[in-house]
């Protein structure tokens, strides 16, 4: 990939595991708790899809105790546990590979950029919690446009703060519906697939298909 001036990073999902907040308690969920972390997750995104349709926007945090709260009612999960699976979701851990990737991508000079639906103190959190806050030059939040992804202000923020053109980024997500929303405004998409997934049909081809992040380093 040819002048590429900005990574651009999706963080849950993509950088941070969204399900390792369940699997820490599955001694205390059970075996269900897979089942419950996947549902969760996709009532969380829906939730950000239709407060953006609807013009109803809330935060992350609130959206993520929302649906949180639906999927222990569905799973019936014991209520007491929902203060602990909010805590652990502040603090999610990364995939393995992540730091080690991030520090050779900075040694390239690349700007490198978190851009994601989380609020700037739930993202200050996740990174500080895991050491990774000097690598990144920009942790960019949804709320500084108070809508959702794939709206395309979401993905305008780097473009307006770097100058650049939105040929120049190149945007990594796990998420297929991130990856074609990215391409769709103009970047080169990156579609992280960790788990052999099936991309969806959204008018938009990744550019390149990884399992972790460390093929990035080849594609640069
Ligand atoms: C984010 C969600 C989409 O970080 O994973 O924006």
């Amino acid at each position: 990939m040819k002048n590429i001036k900005a990574i651009i990073f999706d963080a849950y999902g993509t950088l941070f595991d969204v399900n390792s907040a369940a699997e820490k308690c599955k001694d205390k969920i059970g075996d269900k708790w897979e089942g419950f972390a996947n549902f969760w997750r996709t009532i969380q995104l829906e939730y950000t899809w239709l407060r953006s349709l609807m013009k109803r926007h809330k935060d992350f945090w609130q959206i993520t105790e929302d649906s949180l709260d639906k999927s222990m009612k569905t799973y019936k999960i014991d209520p007491t546990m929902k203060n602990e699976l909010l805590n652990l979701y502040k603090t999610l851990s990364p995939y393995k590979e992540v730091h080690e990737v991030l520090i050779k991508l900075k040694e390239k000079n690349f700007k490198l950029a978190i851009l994601s639906n989380g609020t700037p103190s739930l993202l200050d959190e996740l990174v500080k919690s895991n050491n990774l806050e000097n690598l990144f030059d920009d942790l960019f939040s949804v709320e500084q446009v108070g809508i959702y992804k794939p709206d395309s202000k979401v993905y305008d923020m780097p473009i307006k703060k770097y100058q650049i053109q939105k040929n120049e980024v190149c945007f990594l997500s796990a998420n297929t519906w991130d990856v074609s929303g990215g391409g769709n405004y103009g970047y080169n998409s990156i579609w992280v697939n960790r788990n052999n997934n099936i991309f969806d049909k959204l008018d938009y081809s990744p550019r390149h298909q990884i399992k972790q992040l460390g093929e990035l380093l080849d594609i640069l």
